[in-house]
């Protein structure tokens, strides 16, 4: 009898929370670990194992190994790979992302290397960074089959987005409908022409509830999510909960076959006038075969001009990947 089976690679600091949160929503009841170090996949795997017997746990079967454990995987997460480089010798200067973008291209194609031995029927969601350049190896290079593979992208951007609204207005961010589209990453945007509560555009707001903080202006509005992430990266060294969370909440997407429209990161296929050239966020139907579809929202001016600079970003770090 086949059970629900999640796989992920990569068990630091990204890696140990999706495990942490996937043996807690109790979705999977086989959940396999592989990380480059054995001995941590190991450990992280037995440290979930000996939790199960808690009352609130459930009794899931959690083991290690190699890709193996892939083969019969409904969903695959995988968050190998450094989630930032600095020069040893000066630790304190910008990090290194050309650098970061090299190693984990080799990561992400070793990874999906060792998945594809074993199974192109699960579905692979990627928060491995430079995302929207990870995606689109993984997408492009494998032959796997459209749509079964796709980044948490600006899922959590879209997180942070609403948290900014509602902390502007002293409401909570789940009564906020919005999403940040293009690169996981400093060319993010917000759709503000299709951010509301309860049907109020975002440009009414302030006429229902009071301001407690300036955020008319888009750029504003980017500036603060952007910077959200590095506020949690200069606080503790690097972030890992809320894009942990954000896989699962998609992993469960699929296994439910729960027909949920998130912002997910794939591959253009014609939509903005790009086809197959570049892969980015833009809210998708999430089913049991991953993308369902992609769905091109109408943007205004000053978003579809910030697409454009997002694509051209991306595009320069794809470069750098030799892509
Ligand atoms: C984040 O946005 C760094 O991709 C990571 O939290």
């Amino acid at each position: 009898m086949h059970t629900n089976k999640l796989v992920v690679v990569g068990a630091g600091h990204v890696g140990s929370y999706v495990l942490a949160d996937a043996m807690k929503i109790g979705l999977f009841a086989e959940i396999g670990v592989i990380d480059i170090l054995g001995n941590v996949a190991f450990g992280e795997a037995l440290d979930q194992a000996q939790a199960t017997a808690l009352p609130y746990m459930s009794n899931i079967k959690v083991t290690s190994g190699g890709y193996e454990q892939c083969a019969d995987a409904d969903v695959i997460v995988v968050a190998a790979g450094p989630s930032v480089i600095r020069d040893p010798e000066n630790p304190k200067a910008e990090p290194d992302r050309t650098l970061l973008t090299t190693t984990n291209c080799k990561v992400i194609r070793e990874v999906m290397a060792g998945i594809v031995k074993h199974t192109t029927e699960a579905i692979v969601i990627l928060i491995t960074n430079p995302l929207d350049t990870m995606v689109y190896i993984a997408e492009n290079e494998f032959g796997y089959p459209r749509g079964r593979i796709f980044g948490t992208g600006t899922m959590l951007d879209s997180a942070r987005l609403r948290k900014v609204v509602a902390d502007a207005y002293g409401i909570d961010p789940k009564s906020v409908t919005g999403f940040m589209m293009g690169e996981h990453g400093s060319t993010a945007f917000p759709v503000l022409s299709h951010v509301n509560v309860a049907g109020i555009p975002f440009a009414e707001l302030d006429r229902h509830f009071e301001a407690l903080g300036d955020i008319r202006s888009p750029e504003t509005v980017k500036a603060r999510v952007i910077s959200a992430a590095y506020d949690v990266f200069n606080g503790k060294g690097w972030t890992n909960a809320g894009v942990a969370q954000s896989a699962v909440t998609m992993a469960r997407a699929v296994l439910l076959d729960e027909r949920s429209v998130f912002p997910a990161c794939t591959t253009l296929r014609g939509q903005y006038g790009h086809d197959g050239d570049v892969a980015l966020s833009m809210p998708c139907l999430l089913g049991r075969e991953g993308i369902v579809k992609q769905l091109p929202v109408g943007l205004n001016a000053w978003e579809a001009e910030k697409l454009a600079e997002s694509i051209a970003f991306i595009q320069a770090t794809m470069r750098d990947a030799g892509t």
